[in-house]
């Protein structure tokens, strides 16, 4: 994790150039199928076309919304996870406010008339008595702030902190094991939670714009005058789940200490149901309907989308379902391709090569400086 100055934030901010190169971004959090690796190939492929305001529709970690701020786009992202959202709002639409010392000294105070949820349920699951019982006073501490960026702040660093003690910061499995002579685990929750502030409050800079931040299910978010959006929806695979809810429910959870949200009992990681977020996107059959509402919902911005190969719909499908609502689609190719290894249930542990895409579907009046 490279911990970025204040004033490395702000160079960057006040540089005007599309195509300046990427200083390694803060990462918010440890995310699956984050393009923070790639966004030097992504804003090299966006700095031809003209556009000023943007949608990040699924913004996960906020990585590629946090480079539209710096580049001074008025950015709105979307996520329906909660604590997706709640980065977002403590770094793309807040521009100023910071957790300041006396504040988080405040935030560390053990509380003994804390609500007791992650004790009751978490403990040795993810973690020790005492790191569960930080949690618990860590929520009645942040429910005591008034509303304000600095709740969401907090909560946003509370859930790096969860996810920097935790091994591979998913919470799929439970116990110890992953956990090895790496310094994260080292580090014990509390300090991870003051390392998480300072971080996010670094990254906290004013674009001069008016950013929002929101957190819907995209097939009812209702919003469309951007003239850019970027799209990077969980694709569907045979060769990996891309359930986000499963990965990050404890996380997930906490940042809204599991209001409305029931805990399964039954299961061994304690988690709730991915029932709660219904999406498309979960079912090849769905998803590539799902697709063509946001195509044409978007038809008048200019709709970029990242594409890795192995997903369906594949990428002839997606040329020509862009093609339906756009002139001209150019598809580009990331420099580097990756491997991973897919999950044990589905089939067999090969190694997979990934190519990431880059679709920039636009009508004439959007067509790219040369
Ligand atoms: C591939 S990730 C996005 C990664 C992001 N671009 C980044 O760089 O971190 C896909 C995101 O879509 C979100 N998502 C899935 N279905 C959704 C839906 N129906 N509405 C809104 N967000 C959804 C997931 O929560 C996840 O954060």
């Amino acid at each position: 994790m490279s911990r970025k100055s204040l004033s490395q934030t702000t160079l960057i901010a006040d540089n005007h150039s599309d195509s300046a190169t990427i200083s390694k971004p803060p990462l918010f959090t440890k995310f699956m199928g984050s393009k923070s690796a790639i966004l030097d190939f992504i804003f090299d492929k966006l700095s031809k076309f003209e556009y000023d305001s943007v949608l990040d529709a699924f913004s996960g970690s906020g990585a590629v919304a946090y480079e539209f701020k710096k580049r001074r786009k008025e950015v709105s992202t979307n996520d329906f996870l909660n604590f997706s959202y709640e980065i977002c709002k403590a770094v793309i639409e807040n521009s100023r406010l910071k957790i300041d010392e006396q504040q988080l000294a405040a935030l560390q105070t053990a509380r003994l008339d804390a609500p007791t949820t992650v004790r009751d349920y978490f403990e040795e699951i993810y973690f020790t008595h005492e790191e569960c019982y930080f949690l618990d006073s860590l929520w009645a501490n942040i429910c005591d702030m008034r509303p304000s960026y600095g709740k969401h702040l907090a909560i946003a660093a509370a859930c790096r902190a969860c996810q920097k003690r935790y091994p591979r910061g998913i919470f799929t499995v439970t116990g110890n094991k992953g956990r090895d002579h790496r310094r994260d685990f080292k580090i014990d929750l509390h300090q991870h939670f003051v390392n998480a502030v300072r971080l996010f409050n670094e990254a906290v800079f004013d674009n001069g714009r008016n950013n929002g931040a929101y957190c819907e299910n995209i097939m009812n978010f209702k919003k469309t005058n951007f003239d850019l959006v970027y799209l990077d929806p969980p694709y569907w695979s045979p060769l990996s789940d891309n359930d986000y809810v499963r990965r990050y429910h404890f996380v997930e959870g906490y940042s809204k200490y599991w209001k409305d949200l029931k805990i399964d009992e039954n299961t061994k990681t304690k988690k709730f149901s991915s029932s709660y977020y219904p999406t498309p996107f979960s079912r090849r059959e769905t998803a590539t309907n799902a697709l063509n509402e946001l195509f044409e919902r978007f038809a008048e911005s200019i709709i970029v989308v990242s594409y890795s190969s192995n997903s369906f719909p594949d990428m002839d499908e997606l040329r020509s379902m862009l093609e339906k609502v756009k002139d001209e689609v150019k598809i580009e190719v990331a420099p580097h391709t990756y491997s991973f290894a897919n999950q044990g249930h589905a089939v067999g542990r090969i190694k997979n090569k990934v190519h990431e895409y880059l679709f920039i579907a636009y009508d004439h009046r959007q067509r790219p400086s040369n």
